[in-house]
């Protein structure tokens, strides 16, 4: 009998598991029960009846004994712990930027710097969006314009970059309104909404190039850039020596400031990071930070928070440990190709995104595909996952209609660190059994719809 050879060797997390957490496994009618009082949104089930978890990666990691140690070094001072100035010498570290404010989660600190850099009336150039990033300049009074490379639409191009900004649509935009009426170009890396694709180091170079030129700040939403700088080691030319933690310093010298959301890369449950060049800046999310979240020495965090951030930093530039979180993404996009099921080509670094427009080809938009597919895949096995299409992307706020995204996808996103190979072979074949019966599903109606960020309270019926 013919043995097999070892064509490549794999690879394995680098940790073994220390401590359990028990998940329920549950009957399909338990499942239906829940899905209806949730109104068929997986932001609205009880985590007790979710079997498999892949709703977010956002604050769902599993933290590492080092990090679970510093949690007891918590420094609970109201000012000054020094829990903060640890964490401040990890962000001048690690990102590169001289000044820093605690926040609690990201979006605070989207709320704080948008409010800082925005004049209403101005424009947020960006590529593409994320819903928590574009509601906040959008409150603040801008106009958020999507710059983003067309590929970035397209779920079936394997083009390696796709969050890149498209320079000329950057300049026509500048053209149009004027270098003063931007207020700044928000860059984000990787684009979570467009499937969690990276931006090349060439690509930022010249946007960096080109904002330097006409005076225009350039910020990022650095929330998963270690997962941007891997894939710049993987991919792009003269990148495949240089360490993790190389690639993203250089990453972060060329904009002005940073947000970060700690609950991503971090590998922690909860906390944010407003980082910056600018002094002025610097001290004006300062003292805004005491208004709506805490002193600017905890930024609504408790100093053990602050402590498992900055280990987390640590941690989360460890070639092995990211090789491993975006090899288990790969891994999964591999076995779903076995079984033909659509989903956004290259596979991103946080998550798989089913392409619902092909999934369930016969639904017209309007019936939300990619809500109905999130659905059906929960109540075939318990496997959770979320609605990244006409629902987030709201409505236009002129004429009220819905906005009709070019992408309408469902969102397999893995947390760092806590599932196996095995979850995620019982993830796939549960989106191969839901493929084999798309033809059955007949969409859903929207019963009750919030005025902010609807998908996460907005209900729904089956039709
Ligand atoms: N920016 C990006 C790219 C994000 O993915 C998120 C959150 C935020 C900003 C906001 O940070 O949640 O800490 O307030 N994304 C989560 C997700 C919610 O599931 O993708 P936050």
């Amino acid at each position: 009998m013919a043995k097999k050879k070892i064509m490549k060797r794999s690879w394995a997390e680098p940790f073994k598991i220390k401590v359990v957490e028990p998940i329920k496994m549950t009957t399909r009618e338990h499942r239906e029960k829940a899905l209806k009082v949730a109104g068929y949104n997986t932001f609205l089930l009880k985590s007790e009846d979710v079997y498999i978890d892949l709703l977010t990666d956002s604050g769902t990691n599993a933290m590492s004994d080092y990090q679970w140690a510093g949690m007891m070094l918590g420094d609970e001072a109201y000012a000054g712990s020094k829990n903060f100035y640890y964490l401040w010498d990890n962000v001048k570290k690690y990102y590169g930027m001289p000044y820093f404010v605690p926040t609690h989660q990201g979006r605070a600190a989207e709320h704080i710097i948008s409010k800082i850099l925005i004049t209403p009336g101005d424009y947020v150039p960006g590529n593409m969006y994320f819903t928590t990033t574009k509601l906040h300049q959008e409150l603040a009074g801008a106009t958020f314009v999507d710059v983003i490379i067309d590929e970035a639409h397209d779920t079936e191009n394997e083009h390696p970059f796709k969050g890149n900004i498209d320079l000329q649509k950057l300049k026509d935009l500048v053209k149009k309104v004027g270098a003063k009426k931007i207020a700044y170009i928000s860059m984000a890396g990787p684009v979570n909404m467009a499937g969690g694709q990276p931006f090349s180091m060439k690509n930022l170079k010249a946007v960096g190039k080109y904002a330097k030129e006409n005076k225009i700040p350039l910020w990022f939403d650095a929330t998963r850039a270690v997962e941007n700088a891997y894939f710049i080691k993987e991919r792009e030319k003269g990148y495949g020596k240089a360490s993790i933690q190389k690639i993203l310093h250089e990453m972060c010298s060329y904009f002005d400031g940073l947000w970060v959301s700690a609950k991503k890369d971090l590998m922690v449950n909860i906390g944010g990071i407003l980082a910056t060049k600018s002094k002025k800046v610097f001290q004006a999310a300062r003292n805004m930070v005491v208004v709506y979240e805490g002193l600017h020495t905890y930024g609504g965090l408790a100093g053990r928070d602050m402590e498992a951030m900055a280990r987390g930093m640590e941690e989360m530039v460890d070639f092995d440990t990211i090789r491993a979180r975006i090899g288990q993404v790969e891994y999964a996009g591999k076995r779903l190709e076995e079984f033909g099921i659509p989903f956004v080509k290259p596979v991103g670094g946080h998550a798989i995104f089913l392409d619902a427009k092909k999934f369930l080809s016969h639904l017209k938009q309007d019936l939300f595909p990619a809500q109905t597919l999130a659905a059906e895949i929960y109540a075939d096995s318990g496997v959770r996952s979320m609605e990244r299409g006409i629902v987030s992307a709201g409505r236009n706020k002129k004429t009220g209609e819905h906005n009709y995204p070019k992408l309408e996808l469902v969102r397999l996103t893995f947390p760092r660190r806590v599932y196996t190979q095995a979850h995620i072979d019982v993830t796939v074949e549960s989106i191969a059994s839901v493929y084999e019966n798309r033809k059955s599903f007949k969409g859903l109606r929207m019963t009750y719809e919030p005025k902010y960020l609807r998908f996460f309270q907005g209900r729904f019926e089956r039709i």
